[in-house]
């Protein structure tokens, strides 16, 4: 189960200022828990139900079932939140076999060579993923994919690729249908950052091998509890001291790591929150660290540096048996010998929080005693519902992301040769 610690906040905040901001938000809480704040043609995520039902879930195991058997190479096309949710799963659980390979997500002419060239010989499986197939990333992957499939395999390449977008906007599903590709729905109420619970994010797992009648019912879980709650839970409860933070002038938003293997977890919540946030000159700018390596980096900066941030710790730790052993001469640990690997990191997430909290850092904790499907579908919808709830305390549109279109607008004029 997910704890979320508010202990290191009482130097900047009491525990009767949250409360009041909370009992005072109540209409805008209840907006959220009743979804009625924000496009209402976005709202497809919420109930965790709408998109999880038997019969889908049952389509979606059969269709990984029959790839796992046959790939040896699995391609993940996709980009922001399209892929992130399945990546965060994928690599936070180290799901290895088939082996996966992301594409769709960068336009590094090095990367996509080096990821078609070490494809020879393999069985390769592809998913493209892009809600309405506009995207000029995974359009290109998917392109670069079929003209190597088409190469190596022949006719009979369309076998190997699922295709998962908007049959509303039916560009993808009308490639799809025209060309026998298989094709999920990337359901039209969704936005990609909202889609872990779909099967935008629900097949790439499966596919690896990742227990998603898990994942779903952590997330179940979570939704139970905070929606009946009259007052939101943590979701509600964490969004609330984040924008009071915000108030008082802590305007980013540190999340801090301790398994390396959890970095796109933290990428994920990086993106949920900038891009369901990030449309005032007041929002919140989320940044990740991975401790303990960023300690000896940026982490001189949080001790001395501008107290403009807050840091959020997620204490999310991966045991395993593992002494530290002797030595046959000095080397300064025999302090350690015979503890566990497992004891350091607690220690570390403990006595950075203090150096932090003590140098005037805000500091919060998220934390949860294992690490698995059912604890990132808990976790990670807590988070979208306080995403959610941050949006609507700022009072800006949740669901869009206009900001990211003018870059492209420009890219097209580049790309294009319009003056
Ligand atoms: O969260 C979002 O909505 C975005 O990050 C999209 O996922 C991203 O822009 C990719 O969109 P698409 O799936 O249409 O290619």
């Amino acid at each position: 189960m997910i704890k979320f610690d508010e202990s290191k906040i009482d130097k900047f905040l009491t525990v009767r200022d949250v409360d009041d901001f909370i009992i005072h938000g109540k209409k805008v809480i209840d907006s959220v828990l009743d979804g009625q704040y924000g496009l209402a043609d976005a709202l497809g995520w919420f109930n965790v139900a709408e998109n999880t039902g038997s019969d889908l879930m049952d389509r979606i195991q059969n269709h990984a079932e029959k790839i796992r058997a046959d790939a040896d190479v699995f391609i993940l096309a996709g980009v922001g939140g399209s892929n992130r949710a399945a990546q965060t799963v994928i690599e936070g659980m180290e799901y290895r076999r088939p082996q996966i390979l992301y594409m769709g997500n960068t336009l590094s002419a090095r990367e996509i060579q080096n990821a078609l060239s070490g494809l020879k010989g393999k069985s390769v499986y592809a998913d493209i993923i892009a809600k309405n197939f506009a995207t000029l990333e995974p359009a290109l992957a998917f392109r670069m994919i079929r003209s190597w499939m088409q190469d190596e395999y022949g006719p009979s390449y369309n076998d190997r690729i699922t295709v998962t977008g908007s049959y509303d906007n039916g560009q993808l599903a009308g490639i799809a249908y025209s060309n026998n590709y298989s094709l999920f729905e990337f359901p039209a109420k969704v936005g990609g950052r909202f889609s872990a619970f779909t099967a935008v994010s629900l097949l790439p797992m499966a596919i690896m091998g990742a227990d998603i009648d898990s994942f779903v019912k952590g997330a179940q879980y979570t939704e139970l509890h905070i929606k009946a709650d009259e007052y939101g839970g943590i979701s509600a409860r964490y969004a609330a001291i984040r924008h009071l933070l915000q108030k008082k002038g802590f305007t980013v938003e540190a999340f801090s790591y301790f398994e390396p293997s959890l970095q796109m977890l933290a990428r994920w919540l990086l993106q949920l929150h900038a891009e369901t946030e990030g449309k005032k000159p007041e929002s919140i700018l989320p940044t990740i660290s991975s401790y303990s390596e960023d300690l000896h980096a940026i982490g001189q900066y949080y001790q001395e540096g501008g107290r403009f941030f807050f840091e959020t710790f997620l204490d999310f730790f991966k045991p395993v048996n593992l002494k530290v052993p002797a030595s046959d001469f000095d080397d300064g640990l025999n302090y350690l010998e015979g503890k566990t690997l497992d004891s350091l990191n607690p220690a570390v997430s403990k006595a950075a929080a203090d150096a932090h909290y003590e140098a005037g850092v805000p500091v919060l904790r998220f934390s949860a005693d294992k690490i698995d499907e059912e604890t990132l579908g808990e976790f990670m919808y807590t988070q979208m519902l306080s995403a959610y709830f941050s949006a609507a305390f700022l009072g800006v549109e949740p669901f869009d992301q206009n900001g990211v279109e003018s870059y492209k607008r420009n890219l097209q004029r580049e790309l294009r040769g319009v003056k």
